[in-house]
């Protein structure tokens, strides 16, 4: 990212997130805020959609991680966690949509600050108030230290808290990775659930093409995917910094699930990858 400017690759995840609604009727995610935080035309947002035949691709995945992590984070909610952390929300609208408002949740959204501070500007100008019950966190972590800015902004670290860190972790550097793991393995029985990305090589022939013009594209906005791990390796990571259940779940389990529910999916292998993990201390 540029360090003064918002975060485009945020605004790509939620075109991919509106597209979703518009062409296959929010059947993996359901987000009646999508279009309306966007303050975009229906017609820019599907000749967006329409101008990768590969599309489809990306909604998929960004509807099927959120959908996975918004699922873990229900049944979190269930078992008593009150408290929600979104790591690098960019437009993410789950405070907007929060199903468990009666529950008295607090959800922290945390973010570099020229992203944060664009999605408020967005806010302001779609007249979407902040809930009450959401704390906006301005941090880079590849600076910060995540665990005080959280704990100054209200987060109690002696009760359960469920992270979602999605779209995020690509890019950023290793030490910033192994440091907001230490953050989050070091609250009682915490979980989080985020996704990566494996090296190119992981992808079958059909898609390498499009894995390619993405790293291109990423490459443009100044936003490289600088961290990749093949699967034993991140859980190698995930281990050495406190986590031990963790299910990985691949582009193929994801399509299966999911695939159906999406117009246009092409057939194929990449690597990318949604994880629920949880600490040594969760019981
Ligand atoms: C691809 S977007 C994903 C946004 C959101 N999670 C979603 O799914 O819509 C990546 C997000 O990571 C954030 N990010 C990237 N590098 C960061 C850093 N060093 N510190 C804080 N946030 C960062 C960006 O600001 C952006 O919001």
């Amino acid at each position: 990212m540029k360090p003064n400017e918002p975060s485009r690759t945020a605004l790509t995840i939620a075109r991919q997130r509106a597209a979703h609604q518009l062409l296959d009727r929010g059947s993996i995610l359901c987000d009646p805020f999508a279009m309306k935080i966007l303050h975009e035309d229906e017609k820019d947002v599907l000749q967006f959609s329409n101008a990768h035949p590969l599309a489809a691709i990306g909604r998929l995945f960004t509807a099927a991680r959120s959908r996975i992590a918004e699922d873990a984070l229900s049944r979190a909610v269930e078992r008593g966690v009150r408290q929600i952390v979104i790591l690098g929300a960019g437009l993410d609208t789950f405070a907007l949509r929060n199903p468990h408002s009666a529950l008295e949740i607090r959800i922290y959204e945390v973010d570099h600050p020229a992203t944060q501070a664009w999605k408020r500007e967005r806010l302001a100008e779609a007249q979407i108030a902040l809930p009450p019950w959401l704390s906006l966190v301005p941090v880079d972590f590849e600076r910060d230290n995540v665990a005080q800015k959280l704990v100054a902004a209200g987060l109690q670290q002696n009760s359960p808290a469920f992270f979602t860190w999605l779209g995020v972790v690509p890019y950023l550097t290793q030490n910033a990775i192994g440091r907001t793991l230490d953050t989050m393995s070091s609250i009682h029985n915490s979980e989080v659930v985020f996704d990566y990305m494996e090296p190119p090589e992981a992808s079958s022939q059909e898609l390498r093409q499009f894995e390619k013009e993405r790293t291109e594209q990423l490459e443009k906005m100044d936003e490289r995917s600088v961290s990749r791990f093949e699967p034993a390796r991140m859980r190698a990571i995930l281990r050495s910094h406190g986590f031990c259940a963790i299910e990985d779940i691949g582009y193929e389990e994801i399509v299966s699930r999911f695939g159906r529910a999406v117009q246009g999916l092409a057939p194929g292998h990449l690597g990318l990858h949604v994880v629920h993990a949880r600490p040594l201390s969760f019981s």
